[in-house]
């Protein structure tokens, strides 16, 4: 019975296979993180993406000029624009990312990016993967850091999410074996545990964090999220001064809305899209999912993005000039950490609180009842040359 179905089936498998093992060789033979003391210069990309992408971001790049200026006239850092990750482009060469564009994306060291339309089901966009996750893959960001703060509840977590792997590893190489039988395929390595494992724990260390809390579902998915969590677990012993604990998702996410328990996380390392779907539920407890930043880092590479989407409705309405730059401004900060301008990303940090909490001299509304993005961003250069 279906023979010839099981073996088209195990024949694409097979494929997979030996992509995944190719990449865990590739991962296996890889250096340490990038030291970015010891490049003469640091080249930053500012991608807009497309909708508001472009116009936000060019905010956000005016700001972090402001702060680099000494280094920017020395030739230590370098700005490069890179144009044509919009969906339009990407449709009509039937690509997640245009050649020429990631060729310009691996020029740079850190990146700047907008947001990108992710096509879906049954709007007017071709079937072109999402140039998140193509970025991400391309360059190997396998750590997807978001961090939420509430001070006011006491919650101050962050999120160690693994970026490559997972349902997300060979999401578009899915099998129909029959019209009645579908198949995905959900992929962990070992490396790539410990990589990201690792990253949480010595984000922890560094930080004087004193808990670091894994999230699975290894109860049910026993094969690759308990290699995930056995993964954690023994690591967790090369740092015996950190607390480390695991919950399945299901529980966490209730958790993060239980108020007496809540504030006792502090960094929680978890699978791809157990990270994806609850770091949207912490960022709406934050004030929704565009006041959060969030950082996609590899060993080589290092991008910063908003976690909010395009907006092409904004545009088409000619409003992409009263779009909040915020969120990417604030990724800006994270970047800026980053590759060790410490100071300058604390006094932007400062300087955003001051300007969306404290202040708030101007409310931004997306049309023309609000301020501008570059109203915003002159507010935000102006309260740090006061700070
Ligand atoms: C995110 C987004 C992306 C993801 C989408 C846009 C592909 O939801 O960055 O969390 O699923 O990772
Ligand atoms: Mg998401």
């Amino acid at each position: 019975m279906y023979e010839n179905e099981i073996e088209k089936a195990k024949e694409k498998f097979g494929e997979l296979l030996k992509k995944q093992l190719t990449r865990v060789e590739e991962m296996k033979a890889q250096g340490d993180f990038v030291d970015y003391k010891s490049l003469d210069k640091i080249v930053i990309g500012v991608c807009g993406g497309d909708g508001i992408g472009p116009a936000i971001t060019a905010q956000a790049q005016r700001v972090l000029e402001y702060l680099l200026k000494d280094d920017i006239e020395k030739g230590k850092i370098e700005f490069k624009v890179i144009d044509g990750l919009t969906i339009e482009r990407r449709a009509a060469e039937m690509a997640a990312i245009p050649a020429d564009v990631l060729k310009e994306l691996k020029q740079c060291d850190v990146i700047l990016k907008g947001p990108t339309t992710t096509p879906r089901k049954g709007d007017e966009w071709p079937n072109v993967e999402s140039a998140n996750v193509a970025m991400r893959k391309e360059l190997d960001l396998f750590a997807n850091v978001r961090p939420v703060r509430i001070p006011e509840l006491g919650v101050d977590w962050t999120f160690y999410r693994e970026n490559t792997e997972g349902g997300y590893a060979a999401g578009k190489e899915g099998v129909n074996v029959t019209d009645d039988l579908g198949i995905d395929f959900t992929v962990v390595t070992s490396p790539g545990c410990d990589r990201i494992i690792r990253a949480a724990f010595e984000f922890a260390k560094a930080n004087g964090k004193k808990r670091v809390t894994a999230v699975t579902k290894a109860n049910i998915i026993k094969t690759t999220d308990g290699k995930f969590l056995d993964t954690f677990y023994r690591i967790a012993k090369d740092y015996p001064d950190i607390m480390a604990d695991d919950w399945y998702i299901d529980i966490m996410t209730a958790k993060l809305i239980d108020e007496k328990r809540r504030r006792d996380f502090e960094v929680v390392v978890l699978p791809n899209l157990y990270g994806d779907i609850i770091t949207d539920e912490a960022a709406e407890l934050q004030g929704g999912v565009g006041t959060a930043g969030s950082a996609n880092i590899g060993k080589k590479y290092a991008m910063f993005e908003a976690i909010h989407g395009s907006a092409p409705r904004m545009v088409k309405e000619g409003r992409d000039k009263y779009a909040d730059p915020c969120s990417v401004i604030r990724a800006g900060a994270m970047l800026l950490n980053h590759i060790g301008y410490i100071e300058e990303s604390d006094k932007l940090y400062k300087a955003l609180d001051i300007c969306t909490i404290t202040e708030k001299k101007l409310t931004m509304t997306g049309r023309d009842t609000g301020a501008t993005g570059e109203e915003f961003a002159d507010y935000i250069m102006e309260t740090i040359a006061n700070l």
